[in-house]
């Protein structure tokens, strides 16, 4: 074809933005949030330098000064000050994230309330459910569990939260909360499901930052093993089936291939970039090794080329006041 097709006439200077094929915006963020029980003024998380745990009485500033940035979602995590076996204070109308999602919506009305629902902050095994003997020795045992999440979603649904995230990657778990989402008279509230969900060393940041870290054992019976794509589709294709509003894979960047094939199921589909992404990128950026903002930028906007309608990402504030200055 050469010389008629020159590529690089494209790539001049003041075409190529025209050309461009993704755009990253700001509607496509949604900002994770710590909210912490035991403490009165924000505390660094060492290992993710530039987050915070924030006081529950703190959290309705955080969010508004996001709103006004342009981000339009938060994601909250609870860490409460009492876990038990059960998991009790995940469900309490006066728990930790119960009283955050108050607080914003009272002070942010717009702002989009996602609530992870999990266990794994509430038990002090730290386990993502109920635990007990299984036919194997000690585990996360299923169906107990969902009844767990039950209580937990609704509890939030009640507080005012406007999309559930189930995270614990229990089978039957978008069937059952549908279910009781709607018993109860949430049928409005949406289900962002964690539905493909890796067993990855990329969380170990988030588990000083949400103090989650489990006891004994790992989470390999229940999340996902990161060489296994058929059964990584598998997974998000069932909770589709079971009525997920908004499907999500996690983490992102290492699983971008299966980003691709998880949005061909014709759900909307959220990207997480996970603590150690986030942290891997702030240690190398701190160390002068690479440059923060283009990578960040170039890591989004690949997780959106992939198939992602939405990005998770601890640097969603960050990357509104660069999309500013880029206009
Ligand atoms: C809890 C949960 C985890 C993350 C989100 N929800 C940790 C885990 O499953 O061990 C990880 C988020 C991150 O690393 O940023 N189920
Ligand atoms: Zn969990």
């Amino acid at each position: 074809m050469f010389p008629q097709r020159r590529m690089r006439r494209r790539r001049t200077r003041h075409i190529q933005p025209l050309l461009r094929e993704i755009c990253l915006t700001k509607n496509d963020l949604i900002a994770p949030l710590f909210v912490n029980e035991t403490i009165s003024s924000p505390r660094p998380i060492d290992a993710m330098p530039g987050q915070f745990n924030y006081p529950i009485n703190g959290i309705a500033a955080v969010a508004s000064d996001l709103w006004n940035r342009g981000i339009r979602a938060v994601l909250l995590f609870g860490i409460p000050k009492e876990k038990d076996p059960e998991a009790c204070s995940a469900y309490d109308a006066e728990g930790v994230v119960q009283q955050a999602v108050l607080r914003i919506k009272a002070e942010v009305p717009g702002m989009v309330v996602i609530t992870d629902v999990c266990a794994c902050e509430y038990t002090d095994h730290g386990h993502c459910g109920i635990v007990g003997e299984g036919r194997y020795g000690l585990d996360l045992l299923n169906d107990p569990s969902l009844e767990l999440m039950n209580r937990i979603a609704c509890s939030h649904a009640e507080s005012g939260a406007d999309i559930i995230a189930p995270s614990c990657m229990l089978d039957g778990m978008v069937g059952s909360l549908r279910a009781a989402l709607d018993d109860a008279g949430f049928e409005d509230v949406l289900i962002m499901s964690y539905s493909t969900k890796f067993a990855s060393a990329l969380y170990g940041p988030f588990r000083e930052a949400a103090g989650s870290g489990f006891s004994f054992g790992d989470r390999s019976t229940y999340q996902i093993h990161y060489a296994n794509r058929r059964e990584a589709i598998l997974e998000s294709q069932m909770d589709a089936d079971e009525g997920a509003d908004i499907l999500m894979v996690k983490p992102a960047g290492f699983y971008l291939d299966i980003l691709a094939g998880v949005a061909e199921l014709g759900l909307p589909v959220a990207a997480y970039q996970v603590s150690g992404e986030y942290s891997m990128i702030k240690a190398a950026a701190e160390r002068g090794w690479i440059k923060e903002k283009e990578i960040v930028l170039e890591s989004l906007t690949c997780i959106k080329r992939a198939g992602a309608d939405l990005i998770i990402t601890y640097f969603a504030a960050d990357v509104a006041g660069w999309l500013d200055e880029k206009q």
